[in-house]
């Protein structure tokens, strides 16, 4: 059977590493649950942008929507510290598997193929609450394009201290323009001439991406309810999903915090936006396995056709009337000429 939900109400304390200051990531108790419904067809598509594209009017957006989100009460499940505490909760072990009747085995989404569908939802309802928080229903997160040569390095709409987008935990080394690597072991900066390393990350793109080339390969190990956690992560998951997190985590913290962490990741706002980009590789995988078609224009996607009004009949003819007023005999005998004419071509 596959991992089931969590019973809420049995959230217990999480496994944090033993420098962290103690939380408690579980969600404020007796939050309605409410089930969930699929958008209706005229909610308007939402387009996720370039971190390092988008104007000025996109950042007044999205910092507004994020000042709001931590505006909010502690104890509100849409606060940006509840939101947080999300990837807390399901990453560290804080609910176990007792709606499957396996109480003793805890719940993981990373190192397997939950990893994809849990941070695509994660995203999906987080993307939501933001948009809705500055009443914009077509409000998209951003993706952080670290797999183009203009997107690798920490989006500059992230480091601007005072903005809602900042966080004070990172690396005071990465912070922009400094170039990053995609494949980045612990600490370890190549310092390499720019050219060298966009070639080096293109070439880890390229080898994560293109060449995974089962499902098991990009998407991670089979992971079902009463398996042990973590039976082995996707490509894209292992790199450079990780080696990004601990490329912007601090490295004077403990436990890289807070993206170089599970408990802290996603109190950093750039989360969402890194996340952003490893959904985009999903579908950029998926779309890879299957035959390409020319981009043309789909006039039906979007808005539902309308029919043209009907005209009204100019003249109403009766059918007897009709049969000697077109010009159907004229044509028949033309077409009876050709016929006569045509020579028998067996
Ligand atoms: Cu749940 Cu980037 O990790």
């Amino acid at each position: 059977a596959p991992i089931g939900p969590p019973d809420l109400s049995e959230c217990g304390p999480a496994h944090l590493p033993a420098s962290a200051a103690p939380i408690n990531c579980c969600p404020p108790p007796g939050t309605k649950i409410i089930d969930f419904q699929l958008p209706c067809s005229s909610t308007p598509l939402r387009v996720r942008r370039a971190a390092h594209l988008v104007d000025d009017e996109y950042v007044a957006k999205y910092t507004k929507a994020y000042e709001l989100m931590r505006a909010l009460l502690d104890d509100d499940p849409r606060s940006f510290k509840q939101q947080a505490n999300i990837h807390c909760a399901y990453c560290d072990g804080a609910y176990d598997q007792s709606v499957t009747g396996f109480p003793k085995m805890d719940i993981y989404v990373h190192g397997s193929w939950l990893f994809l569908p849990f941070h695509r939802y994660y995203l999906y309802f987080h993307e939501k609450i933001l948009g809705s928080l500055i009443g914009d229903p077509t409000f998209a997160l951003p993706f952080w394009n670290w797999d183009t040569p203009a997107g690798m390095k920490l989006p500059s709409i992230f480091a601007k201290k005072g903005s809602s987008l900042y966080d004070e935990f990172r690396d005071a080394k990465h912070q922009p323009p400094y170039l990053l690597d995609l494949n980045y072991h612990l600490n370890v900066d190549p310092n390499l001439p720019a050219q060298q390393q966009y070639t080096n990350n293109l070439t880890t793109m390229y080898r994560q991406v293109v060449g995974a080339k089962t499902a098991t390969l990009f998407l991670g190990s089979p992971y079902r309810a009463g398996e042990a956690e973590n039976p082995g992560a996707g490509t894209i998951e292992h790199v450079p999903h990780g080696p990004v997190h601990n490329w912007v985590g601090d490295r004077t913290q403990p436990n890289l915090e807070d993206m170089g962490d599970f408990y802290s990741a996603a109190r950093d706002p750039i989360f969402y936006a890194h996340h952003s980009n490893c959904d985009r590789m999903w579908t950029i995988w998926k779309e890879n396995l299957r035959y390409k078609y020319e981009n043309v224009k789909i006039p039906w996607l979007h808005t539902k056709p309308v029919a043209p009004t009907m005209r009204k009949a100019k003249r109403k003819i009766s059918w007897k009337k009709a049969a000697t007023a077109t010009k159907f005999p004229i044509l028949l005998d033309k077409a009876i000429q050709v016929l006569v004419k045509r020579p028998n071509t067996k």
